[in-house]
């Protein structure tokens, strides 16, 4: 939720901020805006809309600054077609950018980021919720401080302006103090040369260290383009840097010393690679990142999995009696297929939580219970509020996360990375599939500790291995799929059903369709369609119905057969082989044959390529549907 980007060292910043704010666009993309520090002044320009609109802006015949042609930076060249930049002295080597996902005040330009000072000496961008704002805002107002935007931002660049007395970092410390809520921010004072400040609470922050420059980011897909050398900022943190040095304080202004960490991703798999959008890379790309999650993670003969990354909590994992998944979005609906897998096999009570209820229900919680947190990007707040609260009460808490570093990774005790590589599309595909091919792995962990059998672990990590291979299978359905988008995308309202361990999917794949086509769509566990849900069918509301041939096959056909006397029309996903279906399907998709508790994996591949057809029928922006942000790093 919002994008950082800042930057200092030997090249020209703008070409290299612009090109990190479209690499964090998926963080919010309501509004967007640069500051460069230049020999005249500083260069500032925002804009409404997309980082496209900002372009457009710094493009436009009249910069707000006259000077020579911009050096692109060689690694920009052949993307962004030179002649990007005009407007900006050479030299410019200093910058921050931010691209914003409204919270306080609608997107304008008055309220992108970066926001100023009464003088336009302090630029900052931040992400992140200042909650006493209102109260500084108020001090700071009748102190004679101007304001110009309704952001919560803005008081923090008045406050440093309140608090400076010639050098930023002393100010940074003071106001940070002050501050209540959450924060990443970057930031720099004209008149302080070759200096670029950074501060996290509560939002991640990422340097990257390249050759003679520093970038500083949100997330290191802004990075990988330049370095895979990069610094984790810890809560508290705040770093000085020049394009070559940085030095970090702690928050007590006690200088620390950091690891240097390796990204392992590379760039290409942050990029579409000739792919129309990175939602449709990332569905194609399940049967890799399937693999790459459970890869040395399992002994066949033995039908035990291998999770390195708990063998610190293997002790307490051993004494687990409880479980409970706190998560959010899809992240949740990948814990809630979990819940079947792990009460069914591992014979442990596990319940699944919105992280954002969580905390909030007086949860029954000890030592022998483990809070498992399940995240893509491993920022969401909500789920990190989660986990600090559960560690508060004594609880094992676990990890499931995709970004290696990430907030909810450090803040857990033990976890298993779920290797899908980076996912940029909005809607979380590969991620998914992921988050629960790792859940199988750890209910094969825990039950072999327990109730399981070595034949059961032996059957479930051999279907598990053979997942890529199905999943391609799966894929090699989707012009079917498009064929069937084509003959329903102007429907404007649909049930999604299954049961059990496909009544979760049915969930994800309502949820991918309204996200990304904002066609109504209603996940239901298909047991309540006659509870209620059933009035609304007729011959206008159909049906996607996820019906495999498993353990509750008999049970979804009866409810198939009363949408049918209703009049509905019907699209079914179930078990190759199955003939009886058609009977009631006007259409069918058929995934392989596998257990049923890895079928979620199989079916929710058919639902992503039907949202993503769905969506592009009806001219969406797939990869950024409006109003929504990859990470939600606000409560
Ligand atoms: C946002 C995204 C969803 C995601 C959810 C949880 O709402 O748009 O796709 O499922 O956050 O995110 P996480 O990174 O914790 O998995």
């Amino acid at each position: 939720m919002c994008g950082i980007v800042g930057y200092i060292g030997k090249n020209q910043a703008l070409p290299i901020l612009l090109d990190g704010l479209k690499r964090l666009e998926y963080r919010g993309y309501d509004s967007s805006g640069v500051a460069v520090k230049t020999a005249d002044g500083v260069f500032s320009v925002k804009a409404v809309g997309r980082i496209v609109e900002l372009e457009k802006k710094i493009n436009s015949p009249n910069p707000s600054l006259e000077g020579g042609q911009i050096n692109l930076d060689s690694r920009l060249r052949g993307n962004d077609k030179g002649n990007l930049l005009k407007g900006v002295n050479a030299g410019a080597n200093t910058g921050i950018a931010h691209t914003r996902w409204a919270t306080h005040g609608a997107p304008t330009e008055a309220n992108a980021h970066p926001q100023t000072d009464c003088q336009g000496k302090i630029w900052l961008a931040h992400n992140g919720i200042i909650e006493n704002y209102q109260e500084l805002k108020i001090r700071l107002i009748a102190k004679g401080h101007k304001f110009t935007s309704q952001t919560d931002t803005e008081v923090i660049a008045h406050l440093l302006e309140d608090l400076y007395d010639g050098d930023l970092s002393r100010a940074l410390i003071k106001v940070l103090k002050i501050l209540k809520g959450a924060y990443g921010l970057a930031l720099f004072h004209s008149d302080e040369p070759n200096k670029l400040f950074a501060a996290k609470f509560g939002s991640p922050l990422v340097l990257g260290l390249a050759d003679g420059e520093i970038i500083v980011a949100s997330d290191v897909s802004a990075i990988i383009r330049y370095t895979k050398q990069v610094i984790y900022l810890k809560d508290g943190e705040i770093a000085e840097i020049s394009g070559q040095d940085f030095k970090i304080f702690d928050a007590d202004n006690k200088q620390v010393n950091k690891n240097i960490d390796q990204i392992e991703w590379d760039s290409e798999a942050a990029e579409k690679g000739g792919w129309p959008h990175f939602m449709l890379k990332e569905i194609f790309e399940q049967p890799k990142s399937i693999a790459n999650s459970i890869r040395g993670r399992y002994v066949a003969e033995a039908g035990r999995a291998k999770l390195g990354g708990l063998e610190s909590a293997a002790e307490r994992i051993r004494g687990i009696k409880k479980i409970i998944i706190a998560s959010c979005g899809t992240a949740r609906l990948a814990g809630l297929v979990g819940k079947y897998m792990i009460e069914e096999y591992a014979g442990i009570p596990c319940e699944v939580d919105y992280a954002h209820e969580f905390r909030y229900r007086k949860a029954i919680l000890d030592g022998e219970t483990a809070l498992i947190a399940v995240s893509q990007s491993g920022e969401t707040a909500d789920t990190l509020a989660a986990v600090r609260e559960a560690k508060e009460k004594g609880c094992l808490t676990l990890g499931i996360v995709n970004v290696v570093g990430s907030s909810i990774a450090r803040a857990t005790e033990a976890g298993v990375y779920s290797h899908s590589g980076p996912e940029i599309a909005v809607a979380s595909t590969k991620a998914f599939t992921s988050q629960v091919a790792i859940l199988c792995l750890l209910t094969v962990m825990f039950g072999r500790q327990r109730q399981m059998s070595l034949a059961t672990g032996q059957r479930i990590i051999s279907e598990l291995a053979s997942l890529p291979d199905k999943i391609k299978q799966v894929l090699a359905l989707n012009d079917e799929l498009k064929r069937i988008a084509e003959k329903y995308y102007q429907f404007k309202n649909f049930a999604f059903l299954g049961r059990k361990y496909n009544h979760p999917v049915a969930f994800e794949g309502a949820l991918k369709l309204k996200e990304i086509s904002y066609i109504h769509a209603e996940g239901f566990a298909a047991g309540e369609l006659k509870h209620g849900p059933i009035a609304m069918i007729d011959e206008n509301f159909p049906s996607f119905y996820i019906a495999p041939v498993d353990s509750v096959y008999e049970k979804n056909y009866s409810n198939m057969q009363e949408i049918k006397a209703r009049g509905g029309k019907i699209i079914a996903i179930t078990t190759a082989g199955d003939e009886k279906i058609k009977e009631v399907a006007d259409e069918v998709i058929y995934i392989p044959k596998t257990l049923e508790m890895l079928t979620p994996i199989l079916t929710a591949v058919p639902s992503q390529l039907f949202a993503y057809h769905m969506a592009m029928l009806n001219g969406r922006d797939v990869d950024k549907p409006r109003n929504l942000a990859k990470s939600v790093t606000v409560e």
